[in-house]
């Protein structure tokens, strides 16, 4: 039987093993790096934002398969979004991953990163899977400042 844990860690295998966008931006109007000290993985966020508009996005790093597959994920679900909607994608994924109940609010919102709900039942992976999209956060606010989960 295929159920939604199956789902859940094809779609992180397959992630991990052809992660999309991966690699940095030539003309990036802005990058940002987070670091998991815990562990040592890192990963960079490069930005293309033109109009307010996210044209691209990227990243690349040294990371476990849910730091990786999350982070090819979210460049999927915010390239071609405003800045504005970027962040709020970012509000409804944090926000899933942190809340202990199963239901997800934000389903319109998260389109396919609700796939990645299944972290929250391990606590200690939740950094792993929050780590790019911090990165993002500080690259889209064009910060430029590094990112550290602790
Ligand atoms: Fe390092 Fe997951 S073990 S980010």
């Amino acid at each position: 039987m295929f159920d939604a844990q199956d789902l859940y860690q094809e779609i992180v295998m397959d992630h991990n093993r052809r992660p999309r966008n991966f690699g940095s931006i030539a003309d990036s109007t802005s990058s940002s790096e987070g670091f998991n000290p815990l562990c040592g993985d890192q990963v960079t966020v490069f930005l293309k934002v033109s109009d307010e508009i996210v044209e691209d996005v990227s990243f690349e790093g040294v990371g476990c398969a849910i730091s990786k597959s999350s982070a090819s994920m979210m460049t999927e679900g915010v390239k071609g979004k405003s800045v504005e909607e970027a962040l709020i994608v970012f509000q409804a994924f944090r926000r899933m991953l942190t809340t202990t109940s199963d239901q997800v609010e934000d389903s319109e919102i998260l389109g396919d990163l609700e796939i990645l709900k299944g972290v929250s039942q391990y606590p200690t992976r939740i950094k792993c899977a929050t780590l790019s999209w911090h990165t993002l956060q500080a690259a889209l606010q064009g910060s430029g400042s590094d990112v550290s989960t602790e």
